[in-house]
């Protein structure tokens, strides 16, 4: 074979290995290492079994989800939020649906926004299950407010519940971890982490410190390679968030009904994050498209990025100030248009 047609095949088979690659970004609803370990890796049904698991933010949503897939995986769950009456109704969800018996399951309330709590929970999940193997600090909330019409309360709380919250009970957590040489820290970040959107300043305040602090702990935790710090970063997924996002005075968001199918599916983003767990995955993110490749634009291509969220996000704060879901309403359009 001569030379030349040698180059021109390999330059063939360099050019179809990158169309396959980008027909699989454009299919992706996650980044390309969680997909390969989604393929690949090791099944969460072979690696999260005997494990005790605490679930923040597990009386709905993204929690509620996971407390389900888990309880199929045969763990030992602790379900912690505020509503007690809503936890146990997950309780009985797991115990129907699931492979756990009464005992497995704690119900544990408590508000993530009252840091003097958190020793004292911390100790009620050791006295009942002698050990944590997995945090999962999911519990938290959003915001629908432009900046200049928010009081200072919504970034108080913002910081308050979303971050420092967060950062206690961990703090709580990781002697025990620390101790055992063993143990996975996994934090339900947001795409709200890594860009940045209209009317959710304190949010995306309260996540991207959340990244820095978790970024930072696996630096610490260097010389204890059993202790895994994952951070998970979701773009839309069906849940309660908008409707529970705090508004510019601080009281509950109104939009009760609001569409949600332009939203991942809430057991596809689960699923996904446990695939983050049995992997040890560090940083994943978990939207379909065109969300996923707009946090690749953030990442590589800021400035890029910037000039289209301003585009973007102009309407965002169109349908806001008409009283309309800033979101839904604004995909209501884009599918109107493309139907
Ligand atoms: N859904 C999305 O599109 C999306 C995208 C990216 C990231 N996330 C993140 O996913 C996590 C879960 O949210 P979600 O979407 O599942 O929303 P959700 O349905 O509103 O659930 C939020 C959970 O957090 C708990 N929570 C709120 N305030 C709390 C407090 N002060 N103390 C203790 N628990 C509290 C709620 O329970 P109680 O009300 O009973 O306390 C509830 O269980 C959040 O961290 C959110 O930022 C969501």
């Amino acid at each position: 074979m001569s030379g030349d047609l040698l180059l021109w095949l390999l330059a063939l088979g360099a050019l179809l290995a990158l169309a396959v690659q980008l027909l699989r970004f454009l299919r992706a609803d996650g980044d390309l290492t969680l997909l390969w370990a989604e393929w690949q890796g090791r099944r969460p049904e072979w690696e999260l079994t005997d494990m005790v698991v605490w679930v923040t933010g597990a009386s709905s949503g993204i929690g509620e989800e996971l407390a389900y897939q888990l309880s199929k995986l045969g763990v030992s769950l602790v379900l912690s939020a505020r509503r007690e009456n809503e936890l146990e109704r997950v309780k009985r969800r797991c115990l129907e649906n699931g492979n756990l018996k009464g005992k497995d399951i704690l119900v544990l309330p408590f508000d993530l926004a009252d840091i003097s709590s958190h020793e004292v929970a911390t100790k009620a999940v050791l006295q009942e299950f002698g050990k944590i193997d997995i945090l999962v600090n999911n519990g938290g909330r959003s915001q629908r407010s432009l900046c200049v019409e928010s009081s200072m309360d919504i970034y108080k709380e913002m910081i308050e519940l979303n971050y420092l919250g967060t950062v206690s009970l961990t703090k709580c957590v990781l002697p025990h971890m620390i101790e055992r040489k063993q143990g996975k820290i996994v934090t339900v970040n947001s795409f709200m982490g890594i860009l940045a959107a209209p009317l959710s300043t304190g949010y995306c305040a309260s996540k991207h410190a959340l990244r820095g602090f978790f970024n930072g702990l696996r630096t610490e935790l260097a010389t204890y390679p059993g202790i895994v710090v994952s951070n998970i970063f979701p773009g839309p997924v069906q849940s309660n968030i908008v409707k529970n996002a705090l508004t510019n005075d601080g009281t509950q968001a109104v939009h009760s009904d609001v569409d949600q199918s332009h939203k991942m599916a809430t057991s596809r983003c689960v699923r996904l994050m446990l695939i983050c767990m049995a992997n040890d995955l560090k940083e994943v993110w978990i939207a379909d498209q065109p969300f996923l490749s707009l946090a690749y634009l953030w990442q590589y291509m800021p400035t890029w990025a910037m000039w289209l969220t301003n585009k973007l996000g102009k309407k965002r704060i169109e349908n806001f100030k008409k009283g309309l879901d800033a979101d839904s309403s604004y995909f209501k359009i884009w599918k109107t248009k493309h139907d």
